[in-house]
């Protein structure tokens, strides 16, 4: 059991809620992104289904389509499988899939998961993961085969460290800024700066790349605490996510950045602005490529 499968299992009913939570954020989210997603192919894999939520969604615009489901979560899985659906489901890890001939391959929110948790802590929360997982792809894909991917961002890299500041509507919330700072694991391998000042009125002052990462955690609220500081949802910025594709063979079709949820969750509960006080626009959280095997 690796430490994601080991996570999810200890605490199974925060493990349901998560997936709930996720499953409304990703209908949401990718009203835009789903049309052009689920007509596309006809043998598709949708890697780490978790809740199924997307299985659904292909199968209601692209009824015909054959669907796999694979996810490293036994208890996923089970759950998915005694819901029954037109779709075959494959309980394993990614990397070790011997499927093929699949022509299109999509991963939700996955990639960041397969960095976050990799085996070996040198290469955890680095590029060199989601590399392989290209890689491994192209394998599997059928000739023309299309990956289709949605995923966190990174802030590009001069303004990753560029000061912002950030107050709570419940002042007790500021608790969580400190928290993060403790106890979040993914910024062992960066340049991040992780510092916090107080300015002593209720605002803080902090770099906009652990800002945004600290929002993607505080969004989820307790129930996914212990997971999300475990995972670095933006371990990319745009132009390297365009280079890892390119470099494993992919040709990119589209790219589209997405605020997505964050901001409806989370604009009731903080309040971001530039050190002057002007408004600070929320960062775009997600990224959603479509790219074909070269
Ligand atoms: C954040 S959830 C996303 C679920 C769904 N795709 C969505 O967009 O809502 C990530 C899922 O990927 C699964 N997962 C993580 N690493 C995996 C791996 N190496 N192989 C297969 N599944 C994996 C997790 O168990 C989890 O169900």
């Amino acid at each position: 059991m690796n430490q994601l499968e080991k996570l999810s299992s200890s605490n199974q009913e925060n493990y349901q809620r998560y997936l709930k939570r996720m499953t409304e954020s990703i209908r949401n989210s990718t009203k835009g992104f789903l049309p052009i997603m689920a007509r596309q192919g006809m043998n598709i894999l949708d890697v780490g289904c978790g809740s199924g939520v997307l299985l659904y969604a292909i199968q209601e615009e692209n009824p015909t389509a054959k669907l796999t489901g694979l996810d490293l979560n036994a208890e996923a899985i089970q759950k998915l499988s005694e819901m029954g659906g037109p779709w075959e489901l494959i309980h394993g890890d990614f990397m070790k899939t011997e499927g093929s001939g699949y022509d299109t391959v999509v991963f939700s929110s996955i990639l960041h998961e397969i960095s976050s948790y990799h085996e070996d802590p040198v290469l955890r929360f680095t590029k060199k993961p989601i590399a392989d997982a290209f890689l491994k792809c192209r394998e599997i894909l059928s000739d023309d085969g299309v990956i289709l991917l949605r995923d966190g961002v990174m802030v590009p890299e001069a303004g990753q460290n560029e000061p912002k500041v950030i107050s709570f509507v419940n002042p007790e919330d500021s608790r969580w800024l400190f928290r993060f700072q403790k106890d979040f694991r993914g910024f062992d391998h960066t340049d991040i700066d992780c510092g916090i000042k107080d300015l002593g009125d209720g605002r803080f002052l902090a770099g906009q790349g652990f800002l945004k990462e600290f929002l993607s955690t505080y969004t989820w609220g307790e129930e996914s605490y212990e997971r999300e500081i475990c995972e670095r949802f933006g371990i990319l910025t745009r132009a390297e996510w365009i280079d890892a594709l390119t470099s494993a063979g992919f040709s990119i079709e589209t790219v589209a950045e997405a605020k997505e949820e964050y901001e409806k969750y989370l604009s009731a509960r903080v309040r971001i602005a530039e050190p002057d006080g002007t408004p600070y626009r929320y960062p775009y959280m997600s990224i959603i490529i479509k790219a074909q095997k070269r």
